[in-house]
This record gives structure tokens, C-alpha cells and sequence, in this order.
């Protein structure tokens, strides 16, 4: 069939079908976050923090006592997708080649790290991934900026759900976000004096 045709036809599909999206396309449910979407940063503007959620799969502890692990990529400017989608979820993507094809696979991930934590993927700082900067005079030019902009997101997604409130939060992160990390702990601790 003609790639373009074929693309079209499951654009038109999204289109008039997005209600059953979960029940039509091939993902099983245990590979789909449980939450995500946009934390303003900025009462002002729309400048926004994208996260993506998965809930722990495994409980060993009541929910509201289940640890919340949020995850920062580095770079700078890598989008915590990557941790998300290639190293931590329930389900990774893996591509490999054969006959010099690629081939994309959808695999389950039994070292994943939503296992006994609640998992928080954010996209960090604004500009990178799916979050948005308002203008790019806003987006942090330091570690305190970062920081910032950090404490709010984390502040607004405890407030999505009443279980979160009194979770231990643990912030975790690879590469660059080694600056990152200690950064919002420190914004952390500041604001708890
Ligand atoms: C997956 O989740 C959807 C939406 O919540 C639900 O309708 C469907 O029955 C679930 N499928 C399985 C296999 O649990
Ligand atoms: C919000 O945006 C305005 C206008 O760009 C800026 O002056 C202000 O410092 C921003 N606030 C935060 C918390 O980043
Ligand atoms: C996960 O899978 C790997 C490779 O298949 C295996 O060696 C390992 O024992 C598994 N770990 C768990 C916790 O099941
Ligand atoms: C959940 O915990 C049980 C008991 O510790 C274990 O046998 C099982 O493999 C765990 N499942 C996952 C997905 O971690
Ligand atoms: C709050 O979180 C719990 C655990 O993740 C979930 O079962 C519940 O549906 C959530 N409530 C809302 C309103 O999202």
C-alpha cells in the first residue's frame, strides 16, 4: 500500500476515533502512563513543564507511603522522554537492523523503575522536549533558574492528587542532570527551612 495513504488513513483514524485509542492500538495497558501533561511554571505566561507518570505496578508499602521517583535527563537539553521511553518504562522502544532495515520494537521491561515507586518523568528546563517556553528570555540561563522553575512543577503535580500529598520524594537523574539534582535539593531544603 502507499506509505502516504497508509499515513493518512491513521491520521483520519486518530481523528474520528481518539475515545478508543487505548483499545485499538497494540500497547497494552500496563505501558501507558497513568497521567501526563502540562505543570505551569509561570502564573503569567504559559510557559509549562510536560511530565509523564507511570504509578508503581508492584505496591510493598500502602500508596501513601510508595515513594515518588521523578527522573531528569541531562544533556543539557535532553528530553527525560529518552529516559522514559529507551531506559526506565514498563515498556521500552528498542530498534535494531536487519538487512539493513530497522526494526522498532515495543518490549516489556522487567528492570523498569515503576516497579515499587511511583515514577515521574519531567521534561526539563522549559524549551526542552514537549515543555514550552513562553518567550526565550525565560528559559533558565543558571542552576538556580532550573531550580526554580523545578520547585514549582514539582509543587503543582503533588497537587494533581490528594495521594501524593505525604509520598517520600526521591529526585533522581542521569549525566548533566548531576547539576540538576543537588539543585533542587537545595531549592527544596531552602523553601522547608
Ligand atoms: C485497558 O484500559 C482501557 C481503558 O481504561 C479499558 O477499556 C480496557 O479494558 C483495558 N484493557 C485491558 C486488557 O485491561
Ligand atoms: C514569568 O515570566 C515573566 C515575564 O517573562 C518574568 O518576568 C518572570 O520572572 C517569570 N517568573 C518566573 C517564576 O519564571
Ligand atoms: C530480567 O530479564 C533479564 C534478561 O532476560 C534476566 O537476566 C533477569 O533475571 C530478569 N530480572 C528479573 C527481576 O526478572
Ligand atoms: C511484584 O512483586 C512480587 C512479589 O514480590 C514479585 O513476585 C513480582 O515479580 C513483582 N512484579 C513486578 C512487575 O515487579
Ligand atoms: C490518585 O492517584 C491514585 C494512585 O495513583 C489513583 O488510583 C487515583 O485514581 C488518582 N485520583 C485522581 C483523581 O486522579
Amino acid at each position: 500500500m502507499d506509505f502516504k495513504f497508509l499515513s493518512f488513513l491513521i491520521f483520519h483514524y486518530f481523528l474520528i476515533n481518539s475515545s478508543t485509542i487505548y483499545a485499538s492500538l497494540p500497547f497494552p495497558n500496563d505501558s501507558l502512563p497513568t497521567k501526563s501533561g502540562y505543570l505551569r511554571v509561570n502564573d503569567t505566561t504559559s510557559s509549562a513543564i510536560f511530565y509523564t507518570f507511570y504509578e508503581a505496578q508492584n505496591l510493598t508499602t500502602p500508596l501513601s507511603q510508595t515513594p515518588l521517583l521523578i527522573w531528569l535527563q541531562g544533556g543539557p537539553g535532553c528530553s527525560s522522554m529518552l529516559g522514559n521511553f529507551y531506559e526506565l518504562c514498563p515498556w521500552r522502544v528498542s530498534s535494531s537492523h536487519r538487512q539493513k532495515i530497522e526494526h522498532v520494537a515495543h518490549n516489556p521491561n522487567n528492570g523498569s523503575w515503576n516497579r515499587i515507586f511511583g515514577l515521574l518523568f519531567l521534561d526539563n528546563p522549559i524549551g526542552v522536549g514537549f515543555s514550552i517556553a513562553a518567550t526565550p528570555e525565560e528559559i533558565p540561563r543558571n542552576q538556580k533558574g532550573v531550580a526554580k522553575h523545578l520547585y514549582i512543577a514539582i509543587k503543582k503535580f503533588i497537587e494533581l492528587n490528594e495521594s501524593f500529598k505525604d509520598r517520600p520524594i526521591y529526585i533522581a537523574g542521569e549525566s548533566y542532570a548531576g547539576k540538576y539534582v543537588p539543585a533542587i535539593g537545595y531549592q527544596v531544603l531552602k523553601k522547608n527551612w
